[in-house]
């Protein structure tokens, strides 16, 4: 049996193993300090796991049309009225298995054969293996320290060509932490206006925002761009959630028809019970005071990790104002060895850095070989103890 072409291209996640050796160190009896969480380590809370004790009990366990149910997809027009300004009706909301999932069909959508893709890097890693599924090309746009790691309008103009189709932009984002201001949406929509592109806008991580930093979704520019892009959200990392799998996506009527017919063939509808949960995360009173409560959590790590890691030698810090992760870059250690073994880049670092009991995830799986990615989505004392392990590791270089 041979593997298809497509699926033969799809890389193997640099972040899984890494993880897996942490893993296998920790089962040994090794203490392990782990950077690598990418969801909230909050438990969901408790009015939202009552609802979905409910919906069994009301047997609601049956299938649901199969882009979502009413309920919930008008919860949803609330929320984008509510947060983003933006007027959708139920007709334009898709419900799928995660977020991850209405990426997927998303970018299916809208992708045929050869077009390509525009994406700034660093990027989450999954987002170039869906559009290498879809048939399309990814056109990577470096960033660096210097913008704080966010694609210019004028970069973006310059990547563009006559097979450029969409640009999917992340922000608040993964693994970098930048949030793009209100102005700097402006002007990338400018462009995307100018060149007719799509936008995929993956705005998982909104409500996980610090500095007084705003979200401004790229659909809420103008008209325009509200007809010309998906936004993509979901209840994973808003509401620790990510164990339910709902996520959602907002679009044309179109699209969303197409979407909702496509993902009829594919899963059919996300689970009727998370569904029915979802409906309480967004519309119950405590949702609010659950957020602050948690995103108050993340801004004491993240404050604490930024004082820590700026004292640190030989590192780089592009401070980051939203998610739950720092990315920095440790490229002044490169040519250095420990132990013996050289450091040549992320993978190697974060390799050796193991052997110090730090686990961090190497740059390079997201596009950047210059960096690693902490998170801060673990207790205060594991940041603590791990930092403390990350700085031990960085003096022993020679
Ligand atoms: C940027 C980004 N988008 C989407 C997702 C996927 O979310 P979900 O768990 O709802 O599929 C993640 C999860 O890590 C993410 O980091």
């Amino acid at each position: 049996m041979t593997i298809s072409q497509k699926v033969q291209k799809i890389a193997p996640s640099l972040t899984l193993e890494i993880t897996a050796k942490a893993k296998k160190l920790k089962a040994e009896g090794v203490s392990v300090i782990g950077f690598g969480a990418g969801e909230p380590d909050f438990n969901t809370p408790e009015y939202i796991n009552n609802s979905a004790k409910k919906a069994i009990d009301d047997g609601f366990t049956k299938y649901t049309p199969a882009s979502g149910m009413v309920e919930l997809k008008k919860a949803i027009c609330e929320k984008f009225k509510k947060d983003n300004g933006l007027e959708y009706v139920p007709e334009q909301i898709v419900i799928s298995t995660g977020a991850k999932s209405s990426l997927y069909h998303a970018i299916c959508a809208i992708i045929d054969d050869g077009d390509q893709v525009i994406l700034p890097s660093p990027y989450w890693l999954t987002y170039p293996e869906l559009v290498g599924l879809a048939g399309g090309e990814t056109v990577y746009v470096k960033t660096d320290k210097s913008t704080g790691y966010k694609m210019t309008a004028s970069q973006l103009k310059s990547a563009i060509t006559n097979k450029t189709k969409a640009l999917i932009l992340n922000s608040p984002n993964n693994p970098t932490g930048s949030v793009y201001t209100k102005e700097e949406i402006i002007e990338i929509a400018k462009v995307c206006q100018e060149y007719g592109l799509y936008v995929v806008s993956d705005e998982i991580y909104e409500k996980l925002i610090y500095d007084g930093e705003e979200h401004y979704s790229i659909a809420s520019v103008n008209e325009y761009m509200k007809e010309h892009t998906i936004v993509i959200n979901g209840v994973s990392k808003s509401y620790a959630m990510t164990g339910w799998r709902i996520g959602y996506l907002a679009a044309p009527i179109k699209i969303a028809k197409a979407i909702s017919s496509m993902q009829s063939h594919t899963t059919s509808n996300a689970c009727s019970i998370s569904q029915y949960a979802s409906v309480t995360a967004l519309t119950a009173p405590e949702g609010d005071e659950f957020i602050s409560k948690m995103q108050k959590i993340f801004d004491d790590r993240r404050k604490f990790m930024i004082e820590k890691l700026s004292k640190f030698e030989n590192i780089e810090i592009a401070k980051p104002s939203g998610a739950f992760y720092v990315f920095i870059d440790v490229s002044k250690n490169y040519g250095k060895s420990y132990d013996g073994s050289v450091i040549n880049g992320s993978m190697s670092f974060a390799d050796l850095a193991l052997k110090e009991g730090v686990a961090l995830i190497p740059g390079v799986a997201f596009g950047d070989d210059n960096c690693v990615r902490l998170s801060y989505a673990i207790s205060m004392e594991d940041i603590e103890e791990g930092l403390n392990r990350l700085n031990a590791f960085l003096s022993k270089l020679k």
